[in-house]
């Protein structure tokens, strides 16, 4: 009889069986909302989607097994990073034809190797990274997507110059204080960057915790 234990059913418990996974708890609580703006935002043909900074790989899981028409190629800085992710992978057989192998990416080094693809996606990448992985994420999504092709950033924003709650100030002084070059970015400068690399702004997305998803 097969297994019938799912491992992004409960991840925390998929850690517990398997313990040389990496594993990022926020990802179970923000997988669902960040899958449903997805399922509005990306094309309902098949289309593939390159994520810069996968961390553990569990949103790329999450995102291909709930978004049928989605290839998704996970990406990390480092070896290291490429084989956590793939430790994941392995243990989800059923879309390892859509979750292609990770590859190794460092946002902040454009152009990325690689063929086109329709949208480029990144979780929490631009308060934990220096500012020049926001840079290279999109000069480098600028280069692997064609016209029409979406760049959606998700994570805790600033905005008109302000933290958006309580919770976002103080993890912004944390961030500092582990790494001066971290810190929360301006959305409206994330936006400018954007638009000099001619994309068009969509409204952002409101998302659970204070965060939002740039479009
Ligand atoms: C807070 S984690 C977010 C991981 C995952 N996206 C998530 O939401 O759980 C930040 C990730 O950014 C990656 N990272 C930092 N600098 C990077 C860079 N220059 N290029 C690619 N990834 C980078 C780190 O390795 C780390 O996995």
């Amino acid at each position: 009889m097969p297994d019938p234990f799912d491992p992004l059913a409960d991840p925390a418990a998929t850690v517990a069986r398997y313990p040389g996974l990496s594993h990022a708890p926020a990802t179970a609580r923000n997988r669902a909302p960040i899958c449903r703006a997805l399922a509005d935002l990306l094309p309902t043909a098949p289309c593939k989607v390159l994520e810069v900074a996968s961390g553990t790989g569990e949103h790329a899981l999450w995102m291909a097994r709930n978004l049928s028409q989605v290839t998704w190629q996970p990406s990390e800085a480092t070896p290291e990073g490429v084989a956590a992710i793939e430790a994941w992978r392995a243990l989800c057989p059923d879309i390892a034809n859509r979750v292609l192998p990770p590859v190794q990416i460092n946002a902040a080094r454009p152009p990325w190797p690689g063929s086109p693809v329709d949208a480029v996606f990144t979780a929490n990448l631009t308060h934990i990274a220096p500012w020049e992985a926001t840079l290279g994420l999109i000069a480098g999504a600028v280069a692997r997507l064609g016209q029409g092709g979406l760049l959606l950033i998700y994570g805790p924003f600033n905005e008109g110059g302000s933290y958006t709650g309580p919770g976002n100030a103080a993890f912004d002084a944390d961030l500092r204080l582990r790494n001066p070059a971290w810190g929360l970015r301006d959305r409206e400068v994330i936006d400018d960057l954007a638009l000099a690399h001619h994309f068009t702004i969509a409204p952002r997305w409101m998302m659970p915790a204070d965060n939002r998803l740039l479009v």
